[in-house]
């Protein structure tokens, strides 16, 4: 018996029918917001995220899903961000349309060590808005993740919104929390002690409950920010009051990707339990700069879409509830006509089926109820006789009988 690699998962049909009404809902807010889509390949030269997450990163250091070929490393993508960054300098977008706003549905690899909520094969739906500075699109960018929540049904999350300035408030920032953190670091957890050294910002992100309230007691306040840094955190707050949208300051909010300069943000629900960032992005500046493009602004976001169908709280055995007409047949003769008759409502649009299973009368209803299906036809021997069909409305339970000709009618109607 083959199993399932631990941290991936099958989606069955059953919650298969949650992921497509996600994606027509997250497509729906896209479009008025005005993003486009794009789909990068899952693989791409494993360089590409060492020079964009950042070399001493978790994701780059343990987590990637690496395939040699020959003197090539490629890699299972982590992430969205540094492809679409890639395609965006690749097929010389700036050029061609300056600011480009995308968004992208699709799975992700990170070689994690699986819990509730952590996998090692999951799926991101997110956006990217290249090509500007302006901090009316950090906030458009955060309004729109809002709403994208909102649409799926989903409340009780909570936005935290940082700002980690620019390339140079972010070194200061670092020098700072290493003057701060020195003589206190018996205090942190062995990996923070290492990341003392190698990345030191990523401490605030620590989980461990000791180093999250030493964390509390490090003052970082907005200091290390230059006045432009400043300002525009200033501006992106302003427009979500005047958006109307609840978010809540949380000055040692970072992210555990290198590539983030200013706007930092992390959407939490706390139906997750320990893993409870729902979505996350921000602004990144630098990279597309760093990756051989020109030098101008971007930002983003991702929802882990296993995320957010365990903050919807939806049982993954809900019910497809579709239009399908379920056709059952007693008998050999009413058999043929019954196989006509199915071919008959799929050449005319509608989803139908039947049972291949050799049911009873009584197993073909359960069956037609398990599928969800919203009516059932009934051919037997007394029906092919009188030329009808008998069309019961499995909502209602009434039965009814229907002139064979009129059963297209009667089923679109
Ligand atoms: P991230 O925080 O690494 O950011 O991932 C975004 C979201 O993906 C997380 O908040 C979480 O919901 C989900 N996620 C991450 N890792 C896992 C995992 N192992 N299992 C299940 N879900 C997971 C990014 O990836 C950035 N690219 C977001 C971004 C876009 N920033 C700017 N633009």
């Amino acid at each position: 018996m083959f199993k399932r690699i631990p941290g991936t998962r099958d989606i069955l049909p059953q919650e298969a029918a949650w992921w497509q009404r996600m994606e027509e809902t997250a497509r729906l807010v896209f479009s008025v917001y005005n993003y486009r889509q794009i789909s990068p390949p899952l693989i791409e030269d494993h360089a590409l995220f060492n020079r964009s997450l950042g070399q001493t990163t978790e994701i780059v250091q343990k987590q990637m899903f690496l395939v040699k070929n020959n003197a090539d490393i490629y890699a299972l993508r982590p992430e969205g961000t540094a492809s679409v960054a890639r395609a965006y300098i690749e097929n010389n977008l700036d050029k061609t349309q300056g600011l480009a706003k995308f968004y992208y549905f699709g799975p992700m690899f990170r070689l994690e060590r699986p819990q509730k909520g952590r996998l090692r094969q999951f799926h991101h739906v997110g956006c990217e808005a290249i090509g500007s500075s302006d901090p009316a699109l950090d906030a458009e960018v955060i309004a729109l993740a809002d709403a994208l929540l909102k649409s799926l049904s989903i409340s009780g999350y909570q936005i935290k919104i940082n700002n980690l300035g620019c390339a140079s408030d972010k070194k200061e920032l670092t020098a700072s929390l290493r003057r701060k953190i020195k003589d206190r670091l018996p205090e942190f957890c062995a990996d923070c002690r290492r990341r003392f050294a190698t990345n030191v910002l990523r401490i605030l992100d620590c989980k461990n409950a000791g180093c999250r309230s030493a964390v509390t007691r490090l003052d970082i306040g907005e200091k290390h920010l230059c006045p432009d840094c400043c300002r525009h955190f200033t501006q992106v707050r302003d427009l979500l009051d005047a958006l109307k949208i609840n978010y809540q300051v949380l000055p040692q909010l970072v992210r555990g990707l290198d590539y983030y300069t200013r706007t930092v943000f992390e959407i939490s629900h706390p139906g997750l339990g320990a893993q409870d960032a729902v979505g996350a992005g921000g602004r990144y500046d630098n990279l597309i700069k760093e990756l051989g493009g020109p030098d101008t602004g971007a930002v983003g976001f991702a929802f882990g879409v296993e995320r957010l169908l365990l903050a919807a709280g939806i049982a993954a055995e809900e019910k497809i509830s579709g239009k399908l007409a379920y056709i059952i047949s007693l008998g050999e003769k009413a058999r043929t006509e019954a196989l006509l008759l199915l071919a008959c409502l799929r050449k005319n649009g509608i989803a139908a089926d039947t049972d291949y299973e050799a049911k009873s009368l009584k197993g073909a209803m359960r069956k037609a109820n398990d599928l969800g299906a919203a009516s059932v036809l009934i051919i037997g021997e007394d029906e092919l006789n009188k030329g009808v069909v008998t069309l019961k409305d499995m909502r209602n339970s009434q039965q009814k009988e229907v002139k064979r000709e009129d059963i297209i009618r009667e089923l679109k109607g």
